[in-house]
């Protein structure tokens, strides 16, 4: 029983890719996998198709379930406050992630944001999941210019909480890499002192099941294999 927490240095770094990646790299290997995503923010309720989950069970096949959404594009808890919807309570996250436990080899969880953000009542964070359930987290960065300093802070968030760090992920290379891409693949584990994964290729978030599935049995394969035991 696994419990993975994805989590990056910001928004929009490719962290639902990267949980669609794991979680068709684990389902090829035979093992059962459940994807959670927390709070979905910025997805109105009418808008079937784009949320995190639905982009995880579109390109992996793998069934996710979502806690709470907040239509507007905000950090959780404040999209929670101005929706007038319930705000979330890590109780809840951690009965929902330990009932998947019971029944998966892995669970995956996405966090919204980065580390600090703010899921929900008491100002709860994706690192309060992870501690509560036992989980390590897997930190999807960037690739260019600024990536090395998000990452080592956000390491470091991680490390504060006493959290264990599971690896680094780049969440898009780019088709044509800059110098400072190229010079961070081999500096940001320096820096972090945490394992760099995988780097996933720009545009496999556009692949078809079939296809995306064997790129992300090559990417993540070893990786979920040595997480599962
Ligand atoms: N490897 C990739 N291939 C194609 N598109 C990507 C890739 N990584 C990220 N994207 C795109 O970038 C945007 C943000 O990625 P996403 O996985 O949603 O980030 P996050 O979950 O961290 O907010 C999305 O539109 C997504 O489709
Ligand atoms: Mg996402």
């Amino acid at each position: 029983m696994t419990v993975l927490l994805v989590s990056g240095t910001s928004t929009g770094v490719g962290k639902t890719v990267v949980t669609a990646a794991l979680a068709a790299a684990a389902r090829t290997h035979g093992r059962t996998v459940a994807v959670c995503k927390p709070a979905q923010t910025g997805v109105g309720d009418d808008r079937p198709g784009e949320s995190d989950i639905d982009v995880v069970e579109r390109l992996s096949g793998v069934r996710g379930i979502e806690l709470a959404r907040y239509p507007e594009p905000l950090a959780p808890d404040v999209a929670a406050r101005r929706s007038g919807r319930p705000m979330l309570e890590l109780a809840a996250v951690v009965d929902a992630v330990l009932a998947l436990d019971e029944t998966h080899d892995l669970v995956l969880v996405e966090g919204a944001g980065g580390v600090a953000v703010r899921l929900g009542a008491a100002g709860f964070t994706a690192l309060d999941i992870a501690a509560a359930v036992g989980a390590s987290v897997l930190i999807v960065a960037g690739a260019e210019l600024g990536t090395l300093n998000h990452s080592a802070l956000t390491v470091a968030a991680v490390r504060a909480a006493d959290v264990k760090c599971s690896g680094l992920v780049i969440g898009s290379w780019p088709t044509e890499p800059s110098l400072a891409a190229r010079v961070n693949l081999e500096e940001l584990p320096l820096v972090t002192g945490v394992e760099l994964i995988a780097s996933v290729l720009d545009g496999a978030g556009l692949l078809d099941e079939k296809e995306f599935g064997a790129l992300a049995r090559t990417m993540f394969g070893e990786f979920t294999d040595s997480l599962l035991g």
